[in-house]
């Protein structure tokens, strides 16, 4: 009984307290998982939302005083790099045998400082009502969105603030080659009405009828869908990249064993498989955690072999964000 009470006593101590959260998906699932979370321990989570990129910088930015414990959710490529530049922290979680290749390979490619949560494959929503109106055809190419009947109908978010427009860049240059990938880009740039800050802002407004078609994740787009806006997702016919989410402990957490407990937690198939309710529909990264029916099917889509390690590279990312600056950023209307 003495060695029971002294066990509760321990974790009961290691459950208190707080846990400051960098959540990079959307607000609704962010604030499931803080919701659920809470339920469960007695652990106050402090929560900010923040996309992909700009996660990255914060953390970046605190490396010599943390204000973050964990990192969780956004595309694994800041991730990964945050990893190479020792930003987070070596995690072996004992739910690591239990996720996908696809998630165990990310751990083990960043030396376990990242993991994967979920996958989640790059496409586009278009709203059928306008594109019905303007008599446009369905674009189901990447080439279709540089037709000048959608001249000011596309939108796609700012590759330095965010995960998926970081993802489109990577993946139309391993589809096309760099200078071509550019030369592209350049020309969509003319149906481009604005650049968000969010990777998901574009469908949201092709939902609300404010833009023909947003640039995004597939699941982004479903998840309008699913709410009742006439949005179709499309998976580009000559190819697409895809995303492997990922969480990150900061190095230096000042809460550590608070991050370690949502770490394993937010692993666990009973978490994984209540994203759905959120609309969240990516593939989880536990294999035993269900798979929402709307999710995209990788095995319908056409999916580039998304070279992560070089993606996910310091050098590469900045290089490319650079490059971006120069010739798309700063000729955006
Ligand atoms: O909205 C969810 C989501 O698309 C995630 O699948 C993805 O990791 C994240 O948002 C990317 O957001 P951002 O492009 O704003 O960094």
């Amino acid at each position: 009984m003495l060695a029971t009470a002294a066990t509760l006593t321990v974790s009961a101590a290691q459950a208190a307290g707080d846990l400051n959260v960098i959540c990079s998906a959307d607000v609704v699932i962010c604030e499931q998982l803080q919701g659920d979370f809470e339920a469960k321990h007695d652990i106050k989570v402090n929560m900010v939302r923040l996309s992909s990129g700009e996660s990255y910088a914060k953390i970046r930015a605190e490396a010599r005083n943390p204000k973050t414990d964990i990192w969780w959710g956004g595309t694994g490529d800041p991730h990964l790099q945050a990893a190479s530049e020792g930003l987070t922290e070596k995690y072996e979680s004992e739910k690591l045998g239990e996720l996908h290749a696809w998630a165990q390979l990310q751990a083990a490619s960043s030396g376990h400082r990242t993991v994967g949560v979920y996958a989640g494959a790059l496409g586009w929503g278009y709203n059928t009502d306008i594109l019905k109106d303007k008599g446009i055809a369905e674009p189901g190419c990447w080439a279709d969105l540089l037709k000048p009947e959608l001249k000011g109908e596309v939108q796609v978010a700012n590759p330095n603030s965010s995960g998926t427009a970081y993802t489109a860049l990577a993946s139309l240059v391993q589809i096309m080659g760099e200078d071509e990938a550019f030369e592209y880009l350049k020309k969509l740039n003319d149906n481009v009405s604005q650049y968000t800050k969010s990777g998901s802002a574009p469908v949201k407004a092709a939902a609300r009828g404010e833009t023909g078609l947003g640039i995004v994740f597939m699941h982004d787009a479903i998840a309008q869908a699913a709410s009742g806006f006439p949005v179709k997702a499309i998976a580009p016919c000559e190819g697409t990249g895809y995303e492997i989410g990922s969480m990150s402990i900061v190095k230096g957490a000042k809460n550590m064993d608070n991050a370690k407990i949502w770490y394993d937690w937010a692993l666990t198939p009973e978490v994984q498989s209540r994203m759905k309710d959120a609309k969240s529909f990516q593939l989880p990264s536990n294999k035993a955690a269900e798979v929402p029916p709307e999710a995209p099917k990788f095995e319908d889509i056409k999916l580039i072999d998304y070279d992560f390690a070089t993606y996910g590279n310091p050098e590469t990312r900045k290089r490319l964000l650079e490059r971006w600056d120069n010739e798309i950023g700063a000729i955006a209307n």
